[in-house]
């Protein structure tokens, strides 16, 4: 049995543009996210460039990821970036407070920015504003940006490069109101004033400067930051204010229900609340000449397996796939005000595109939908409508039984359709229709033998040792999902993802 949905395209509707930050990505060091996931040094076994693995470059390449946020989380307002310069041999190994491992430094801003380039991303720096001074953040910018005749740009130069890093996006604090220091909303705010009175000359005029905001849990930090930003006309050092939100909190990462799932896709209702409060404020704030945009630099799934003990480290299913790719659904809705979005983290933590143990790399379901969604990137977001019978979970509860979204290319020449079937048993016939540029009205009607079936063996045994024997992700057009794996996986076999580009033409 299948349920019946239906999708109409306006392409000639155009809205705003999605913008190709949206797809963003964020590492910390925790866990094993930049030491293992992305250095590996000069191990013998892993191949490596520079000491960064060749494997995890290779498979991030792929995604051409816009920006990755670095080098935490909470681990940035506990990390002295003068630690992490100069020979690695002198390096002074840290306690890394937040996440209860220590630190080599190995990994510091050249390598960060040399990895940067080697995955054609741009990055995205995290001062310390917790435990740091604006002295030291300053030093850093300047070490980064500058290209004045001064020692620390000279030692910028000595460390091997002539030219300036040119770093645009500049995160002043992370968290502020928790691991970055507890602080009240206005007491963060004097302090924003104050490092970014002197941080916007050294950045220079490209460089966008971002505050830290708020999570769904905390209903009044953005209002009374703003506030106070106000006082004295000085919203304009603002450039984007940063949002949090995880879900999936006490529930497991392989072992979830039917109900689980839906009320987990049912929770991104959360997050797209916070973010729309979020928007409000900053269209109310900003000005004609000054507008204030939206990040949510950190999101994605939080399951109960990722504790401190395990480095944050959890499985990552087509639950979670199908969780990203509702949510960039939602991303899409909000581009207008919402610049960029950095999924946490990209290797061996939380929500992570890529696991590793060893030698050994695999793509998680997510890293998939990222490669999928590539083509909506810079492109417009058209209107759709979209029927479809509802969902009903845990008694009362209802969500509708597809997810979609669809971008026309900027050179208006292709359209693109995603659709996320979220109902865990049926398969979905659906039909679609657009009408083209001429105003000829067409329709397609898809069935189970056009959809993309995204595979995925799961890692139900990750943790016991039977990775290499993995399937790694891949689509088939043809087949439908391959049971593998136990109990969780074969449930989860059941969702799909499916995909379809369009020819203007
Ligand atoms: O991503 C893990 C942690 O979650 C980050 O360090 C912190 O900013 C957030 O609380």
């Amino acid at each position: 049995m299948s349920f019946k949905a239906g999708i109409s395209l306006s392409p000639r509707e155009k809205r705003h543009t999605v913008s190709r930050y949206l797809y963003s990505h964020f590492a910390e060091h925790l866990g094993r996210c930049i030491y293992e996931g992305i250095w590996v040094g000069d191990h013998p076994r892993i191949e490596n460039d520079g000491g960064i693995r060749c494997d995890t470059i290779e498979a991030l390449k792929k995604l051409e990821l816009p920006a990755l946020r670095w080098p935490g989380g909470c681990f940035a307002d506990n990390y002295h970036w003068m630690d992490g310069i100069g020979p690695r041999e002198k390096r002074p190994r840290r306690h890394n407070l937040w996440w209860n491992q220590p630190e080599s430094n190995e990994f510091g801003t050249d390598e960060f920015l040399r990895f940067c380039r080697l995955i054609g991303t741009e990055p995205y720096i995290c001062l310390n504003v917790g435990s740091g001074t604006v002295e030291e953040a300053c030093a850093w910018v300047e070490y980064c940006n500058s290209s004045q005749n001064t020692s620390t740009v000279a030692l910028c130069k000595a460390n091997g490069h002539p030219e300036p890093h040119k770093v645009m996006f500049w995160g002043v604090g992370n968290e502020n109101w928790g691991c970055g220091g507890n602080m009240r909303p206005e007491y963060y705010a004097d302090l924003y004033r104050r490092y970014t009175a002197y941080l916007r000359g050294i950045a220079g005029p490209e460089a966008k400067l971002i505050a830290c905001g708020s999570h769904p849990g905390l209903p009044d930090w953005d209002e009374r930051f703003l506030a106070n930003l106000r006082d004295g006309n000085m919203l304009h050092s603002v450039d984007y204010i940063a949002l949090h939100s995880y879900l999936g909190w006490g529930k497991s990462d392989v072992n979830f229900s039917d109900e689980d799932f839906l009320n987990l896709i049912a929770s991104i209702d959360i997050t797209g609340q916070c973010l729309r409060r979020a928007i409000g404020l900053v269209q109310a704030a900003g000005t004609p000449e000054k507008k204030i945009g939206v990040f949510l630099d950190e999101w994605g799934t939080w399951w109960k397996e990722a504790t401190v003990p395990s480095g944050l480290y959890q499985q990552n299913t087509l639950q979670d796939a199908l969780f990203a790719a509702v949510n960039f659904h939602l991303f899409h809705e909000l581009g207008e005000w919402l610049f960029m979005t950095n999924m946490a983290q990209t290797i061996n933590v939380l929500q992570a595109l890529i696991l590793t143990r060893g030698p050994e790399l695999l793509l998680t379901p997510t890293w998939h939908v990222y490669e999928m969604y590539k083509p909506h990137r810079e492109g417009f977001l058209i209107k759709l409508a979209q029927t479809s019978p509802n969902l009903r979970f845990f008694e009362t509860k209802e969500i509708p039984a597809l997810s979609s979204s669809a971008t026309v290319s900027s050179d208006g020449r292709r359209m693109f359709l995603s659709v996320v079937n979220i109902d865990p048993k049926q398969p979905c016939s659906l039909a679609v229709s657009f009408d083209d540029a001429a105003g000829v009205y067409r329709s397609r009607h898809f069935q189970r033998r056009h959809d993309l079936w995204l595979r995925y063996a799961l890692q139900r045994n990750c943790r016991s040792g039977s990775l290499g024997q993995q399937t790694h992700g891949r689509f088939d057009r043809t087949r439908p999902p391959k049971r593998v794996g136990s109990g969780a996986s074969a449930r989860q076999a059941g969702h799909r993802v499916f995909w379809r580009g369009f020819d203007r033409r």
